[in-house]
């Protein structure tokens, strides 16, 4: 888990009878000598590696002691399943803390218009200059990304190089920044930049801010590939799921709402990334069975016969088995059609499944179903105030609703 830093620091290390030997060097070719085994000597490696970045580079203005579980809490962080832009984030606040700063940004290049863009920014001038272009010519960003070197500048209103289109629309002052260029293979994919330190950026701080350069490159390059698929499967897939509520003449915007609902009560509930992808998707294909339900069924205006009702309530069935189809999908994802309409004591459909026989994404969109479905306007009906609908769920639990997943709701809408 930790190879691609050791790759990049170029660090090699072994850990043998609790005591860790490291040293920085050529790692790229000896990991076969040291014969790493175990997570546990993977976890001394790190050590090894974020100590000898530091330590080696001489950073006397660092407390080093206090600093070093920053530095392993990131690398995990970096390696664990959080999505890219929170990873990013807590990245920059780290590197603004570390070197004083007032700012951090991430930008990066976009070949079709030749110019860097802010990605993920934080102090400073944030919230202002994400949309702007900042060109290669013409900025200090920029010629960091042309050269592939680290650039300080430490009287930024005298340096004709620096850009000031960034500060007057943020109407902010850069005094001094530093910048790094972020390297996949060598080839510069953006630049990491720090602004604003009290006092001047010295040569020391350079070797802080290349080190996180070099640990968030190829998380970035990855993750970045992963979050443009994935967003483009999820904009199919809310595409098939507007497609199946618009068969529905009640409501043509349903599913939408209820993955909404859905993670909103994950988030509360402090679900982690991938989780919340999942009930996201899970939320909005939750209703794909209806497309197995003949129109006139569907649709029947009046009261619908023993029969009829039966064939609407296997949608449940249906969706749950269409997306168990799908292999690259986790397996939470068909249990939230399945489930969608079982209660916990055992008076939903189609199984009539009780308490812990109901899984998680099944006891929750079974609240955000409800809440979106009387919340929203309908041909038939008001919306219904969302105190009435909470008032409704919160006498509906424990007996057929998640208290928890209740209360969760509760907090964040009210
Ligand atoms: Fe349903």
């Amino acid at each position: 888990m930790y190879n691609s830093i050791f790759y990049d620091l170029k660090i090699s290390g072994i850990e043998k009878e609790e005591k860790v030997y490291g040293k920085k060097g050529n790692f790229v070719n000896k990991i076969n000598d040291y014969l790493i085994f175990s997570e546990k000597e993977l976890e001394g490696l790190g050590k090894i590696a974020v100590e000898n970045a530091l330590h080696n580079q001489d950073i006397e203005e660092i407390d080093f002691y206090e600093e070093k579980s920053n530095v392993l809490d990131l690398i995990n962080l970096i390696n664990g399943n959080f999505k890219l832009e929170t990873v990013l984030k807590m990245t920059e606040d780290a590197l603004r803390k570390l070197l004083n700063s007032d700012g951090a940004s991430i930008l990066l290049f976009n070949e079709e218009k030749n110019v860097l863009n802010f990605y993920i920014t934080s102090g400073g001038a944030s919230g202002n200059i994400e949309t702007i272009d900042v060109p290669i010519e013409g900025s200090i960003a920029g010629e960091c990304f042309k050269k592939k070197e680290t650039i300080i500048i430490n009287d930024a209103q005298k340096n004709p190089k620096h850009f000031k289109k960034t500060d007057k629309k943020a109407k902010y002052t850069t005094t001094n920044l530093i910048a790094t260029p972020l390297l996949v293979d060598e080839e510069p994919i953006g630049v990491i930049e720090a602004v604003n330190k009290n006092g001047n950026y010295i040569s020391k701080d350079q070797s802080v801010i290349e080190l996180f350069s070099s640990l968030i490159s190829n998380k970035l390059l990855n993750s970045k590939i992963y979050e443009d698929l994935s967003s483009t499967i999820k904009g199919i897939i809310l595409a098939v799921a507007t497609a199946i509520d618009l068969r529905d003449r009640y409501t043509h915007t349903h599913s939408n709402n209820v993955s909404k609902v859905a993670v909103t009560i994950g988030k509360e509930l402090g679900f982690n990334d991938s989780i919340l992808e999942e009930l996201e998707i899970s939320a909005l294909l939750h209703d794909v069975g209806k497309i197995g339900i003949p129109d006139e069924v569907l649709n029947k205006p009046g009261k619908l016969t023993d029969e009829e009702y039966k064939i609407i309530q296997s949608h449940t069935i249906i969706g749950g088995d269409l997306l168990s189809e799908i292999d690259f999908l986790s397996k939470n994802i068909p249990l939230g059609a399945l489930e969608h309409h079982e209660k916990l004591d055992g008076t939903g459909y189609p199984y009539q499944k009780k308490e812990d026989e109901i899984s998680l994404f099944g006891k929750l969109l079974a609240v955000a179903d409800i809440y979106d479905a009387l919340t929203a306007k309908r041909v038939y009906k008001d919306p219904w105030p969302k105190e009435k609908v909470l008032t409704i769920l919160k006498k509906g639990c424990p007996a057929k609703f998640d208290c928890e997943i209740v209360n969760a709701l509760e907090r964040k809408v009210k």
